[in-house]
């Protein structure tokens, strides 16, 4: 059975009388006639780790791009501490404290290791005339991507190594790296372990627990129902960009059953709350 107590109110978002972390209401985003994401609503709460599923092409990365301002919905509401936002792109959602791991890496193959960690907040000089003070940046800004990796245990030759010589998996732990690392409210993780190895992927898995240990709010999207299960504390499942319903409580759970509800087969019993939509 769903545990009623972890049922949010429809009304407020609200769980347990705390202020989801973020909420969305009714997001809706097409790409021409294709309906990507349908009035899609869910809540995430601070110290929780949500699970986005659904098979391909289900609006799983639509509705990531909307939070983290690659995409601007046709309709609907995001709200951030229970506030409405407008997230009209990339640089606001990282204000806001969203950091996102996006699908396709996002990440500048031309640059080294440490540009890429600092992409889009560069340390700023403070006298920019001055070659000496530039040369100081670039080292603290090393100095900095090589402890927020050693202190995640990612592995890379160096932190002055060009991406395009990375391997896809070093990639990936770089990406990921880099939203552990800035993500300070709400961290969304699409397919963050896709093209990792058995022990990167324990390494992922367990960054993500640290994230909801210090409190983030996590979205998971993942095709891998064991990195689901071992991972989440709830789900939500998109079909053709619907939401076609939510599961809170994940303990006895197999990866049967959430294959069964995103292919939409029986549920084998399991009390699930569809929505209206
Ligand atoms: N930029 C775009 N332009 C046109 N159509 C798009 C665009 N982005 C997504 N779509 C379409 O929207 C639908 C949902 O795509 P989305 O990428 O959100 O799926 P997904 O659930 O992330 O799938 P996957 O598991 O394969 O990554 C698909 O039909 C896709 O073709
Ligand atoms: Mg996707």
């Amino acid at each position: 059975m769903t545990s009623t107590a972890a049922i949010a109110d429809p009304a407020t978002g609200e769980r347990n009388g705390r202020t989801p972390a973020l909420e969305l209401r009714k997001i809706s985003k097409s790409f021409g006639a294709v309906r990507a994401a349908r009035q899609v609503s869910f809540e995430v709460h601070r110290g929780e780790v949500m699970g986005l599923l659904g098979d391909n092409g289900a609006g799983k990365t639509t509705v990531v791009n909307c939070i983290s301002g690659s995409h601007q919905p046709d309709s609907g509401q995001i709200l951030i501490d229970g506030a409405p936002v407008g997230i009209p792109d990339p640089q606001t959602a990282r204000a806001l404290g969203i950091e996102t791991v996006y699908q396709d890496l996002a990440l500048v193959e031309t640059l080294d290791v440490t540009s890429n960690m600092f992409l889009g907040r560069e340390l700023k000089r403070r006298w920019p005339l001055l070659q000496w003070t530039a040369w100081m940046d670039r080292k603290r800004m090393q100095r900095e991507t090589q402890e927020n990796l050693d202190r995640l245990h990612i592995d890379i030759p160096s932190v002055k190594s060009t991406v395009a010589h990375l391997s896809g998996g070093q990639r990936q732990a770089i990406s990921v790296g880099r939203a552990v690392a800035w993500g300070r409210h709400i961290v969304l993780l699409d397919e963050p372990a896709a093209a990792l190895g058995v022990e990167q992927t324990d390494l992922v898995l367990a960054l993500i627990r640290r994230l909801r240990d210090e409190g983030v709010a996590v979205v998971l999207i993942s095709h891998n129902m064991h990195d689901v299960l071992e991972a989440c504390d709830r789900v939500v499942v998109l079909r053709h960009g619907a939401k076609i319903g939510q599961i809170d409580d994940l303990a006895g759970l197999t990866t049967r059953h959430l294959v069964d509800m995103i292919t939409g087969v029986t549920l084998g019993g399991r009390d699930v709350r569809y929505t209206e939509s």
